[in-house]
């Protein structure tokens, strides 16, 4: 098994802890990592990034989330750090886990990229919540609360936030897509 299958199968068994865990029986595989995982290889393709770190990255990104380890304000520095033990207990070079790290800390906007690798994983985590509608409907009604009167504006406002902090490049390529979704889910 290469590194890539090898960290796909840690972060499956965590997120099937924590689906046993939470009370909507929330599967971030395949509500959100999934999409993560394959927005950013199509990222990685488009602006030639290297692949095997956006995989990785995208894998890793939201590990804090996923084992709880402390505030979700604090998910990608926690990350970093869950990520640089898991990586080096399967022996992955030194050079390249910081390559992942970098994925993982600056993972919260596309306009934190520091690298290539950093915006697929960034831009791709999203491109992710337009994948999965359905997830933020969850979000709204059964973990926030929302009334079906003010489910229309907070979705807008999610909408408008994550396409705010797409890269310049990506916000460009996802214009025709992002205006078609508002379209149809917010009736705009
Ligand atoms: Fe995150
Ligand atoms: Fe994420």
């Amino acid at each position: 098994m290469d590194i890539v299958d090898l960290i796909e199968k840690y972060v499956k068994k965590e997120i099937e802890i924590y689906k046993q865990n939470s009370e909507d029986n929330y599967d971030f595989w395949n509500e959100h990592i999934k999409y993560v995982y394959l927005e950013s290889q199509k990222l990685a393709c488009q602006y030639g990034a290297d692949l095997e770190i956006v995989k990785l990255g995208a894998l890793l990104h939201d590990i804090a989330l996923i084992r709880k380890v402390g505030d979700k304000k604090d998910h990608h520095i926690n990350g970093e750090m869950l990520a640089r033990e898991i990586l080096k207990s399967y022996n992955y070079p030194e050079e390249k886990t910081n390559r992942v790290l970098s994925c993982v800390h600056n993972h919260r906007s596309g306009k934190n990229a520091a690298n290539l690798e950093d915006l697929c994983v960034a831009d791709a985590d999203i491109i992710a919540h337009f994948d999965s509608i359905p997830m933020l409907f969850n979000l709204a009604y059964n973990r926030f609360h929302i009334g079906l009167n003010e489910v229309r504006d907070w979705m807008k406002k999610c909408f408008e936030d994550d396409y705010e902090d797409l890269s310049d490049r990506t916000k460009e390529s996802f214009k025709e897509k992002y205006r078609v979704i508002c379209d149809i889910v917010l009736g705009e």
